[in-house]
């Protein structure tokens, strides 16, 4: 479902590296959603939420970082975007005992795929470009 495509590669080798583990998390995220005999989905499946969470916030840091320490001159509005984003996923809350939890994370997880796609393919390949 979810997977790196040579087409979203910016050429940064380290920022490759971490948009390719972002689309490995949330292959897994799905995977378990689709998973029927798995013992303590909810508890996986937030669990595994909370790490696609915070990758991606980890990786908004070190691509911010990347871009300060070259100059590039498209880092405000890397920033910014970045920052929507981020309050964006600060309002996602997983309740592991809420049975809507699967629905919730289906639905999460298809907009946050959504999101980094677009973004990596209109945003982040314009810093390998420029630099
Ligand atoms: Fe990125
Ligand atoms: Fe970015």
């Amino acid at each position: 479902m979810y997977e790196m495509k040579d087409e979203y590669l910016t050429g940064i080798e380290s920022i490759d590296a971490e948009h390719c583990r972002l689309f490995e998390i949330a292959e897994e995220t799905y995977q378990l959603t689709m998973d029927e005999f798995i013992a303590d989905k909810y508890d996986r499946l937030s669990d595994i939420f909370d790490e696609l969470k915070s990758y991606t916030l980890t990786h908004f840091e070190h691509e911010e970082a990347y871009m300060k320490e070259h100059n590039y001159k498209g880092l405000i509005s890397q920033i910014a975007a970045h920052n929507e984003f981020r309050e964006k996923l600060n309002d996602v809350v997983i309740d592991r005992n809420d049975e809507n939890t699967e629905e919730l994370i289906k639905e999460v997880l298809d907009f946050i795929t959504d999101w980094l796609v677009n973004h990596i393919y209109y945003s982040d390949k314009k810093i390998g470009e420029a630099l």
